[in-house]
């Protein structure tokens, strides 16, 4: 096996969008190295993608809700690496509580801003100045969601962390734009993974859910384009057009559609 010259961090990768992330990108090349807090899942991962696409992959278990941890974490995904650069930083960890606000307990509420906003900021700041010193094209993927640009009602800290990941890539992205580190914002509609589980959630009816590998493959392309702001799904580029709706028919919308898709789970 050769050294390689492009490498990404993918966090969030034991499952749902960054697991397919991690595999869209080794199938581009890349060595990786997952991240997320389930090393058990991460290992069994790595050594599938290594097999299929021959590339080095490396496992990170990490609580990206624990800032001395985030504090380490490029570092450490640069020297698991060793000479291979980090060239792609995949945000993609990330969660979310279906309730109402007030409901909340506070430390949960923390906890979601803690790795939808805090880790995603602290990891690109690392990664961007890494990879201005290393002057190789390189690329943030951060994955927002729809819920960025259309907030919802009983998800409120969750809707609020991803606009902030919408206006930190667009000014990021503006910011280094002679520089050759691209930003990319995805913000997927309703996905098929264990997220509606975790944000206590059920499935009600699949109103144009899409499929995980079809999202990281189109999240990737993206990346790649160069594209800032990017909905994956024809249905979720119709959807995002609400955001230009009075706000009170706007939350309103979006949660009536909410209740169509899903119910509390039990
Ligand atoms: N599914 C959807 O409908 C949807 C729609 C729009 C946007 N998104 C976004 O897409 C991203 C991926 O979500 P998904 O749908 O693939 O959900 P998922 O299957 O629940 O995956 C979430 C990933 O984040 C990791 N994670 C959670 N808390 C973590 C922590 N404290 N430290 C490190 N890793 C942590 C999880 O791994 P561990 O539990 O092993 O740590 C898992 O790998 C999220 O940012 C989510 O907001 C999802």
């Amino acid at each position: 096996m050769g050294v390689n010259d492009k490498a990404a961090l993918v966090t969030g990768a034991s499952s749902g969008i960054g697991s397919e992330l991690a595999r869209e990108l080794a199938a581009r090349g890349y060595d990786l190295v997952l991240l997320a807090r389930r090393a058990d899942r991460l290992q069994a991962l790595a050594g599938e993608i290594a097999a299929r696409h021959g590339v080095r992959c490396h496992v990170l278990a990490a609580d990206l809700a624990d800032r001395a941890q985030v504090d380490t974490v490029v570092e450490r995904a640069q020297r698991a690496l060793g000479g291979v650069p980090l060239t792609v930083l995949a945000n993609n960890a990330g969660s979310g509580v279906w309730d109402l606000f007030t409901d909340v307990p506070r430390d949960i509420a923390q906890r979601d801003i803690d790795l939808n906003v805090t880790a995603l900021a602290t990891l690109t700041h690392d990664f961007v100045a890494r990879a201005k010193a290393h002057g190789r094209p390189a690329y943030v993927l951060n994955i927002a969601s729809l819920a960025a640009m259309l907030p919802a009602a009983r998800f409120a800290v969750y809707s609020a962390t991803k606009s902030f990941v919408l206006t930190f890539s667009e000014v990021l992205a503006w910011e280094l734009r002679d520089s050759n580190v691209r930003v990319t914002c995805v913000c997927p509609g309703g996905v098929k993974t264990e997220f509606l589980e975790h944000a206590g959630q059920e499935l009600k009816k699949d109103v144009g859910m899409m499929d995980s590998p079809e999202v990281a493959r189109q999240s990737v392309e993206a990346m790649l384009r160069g594209e800032v702001v990017f909905v994956p799904g024809a249905l979720n580029k119709v959807s995002a057009l609400a955001r230009f709706l009075p706000r009170g028919l706007r939350l309103r919308l979006v949660e009536r559609s909410m209740q169509m898709a899903v119910r509390p789970a039990k």
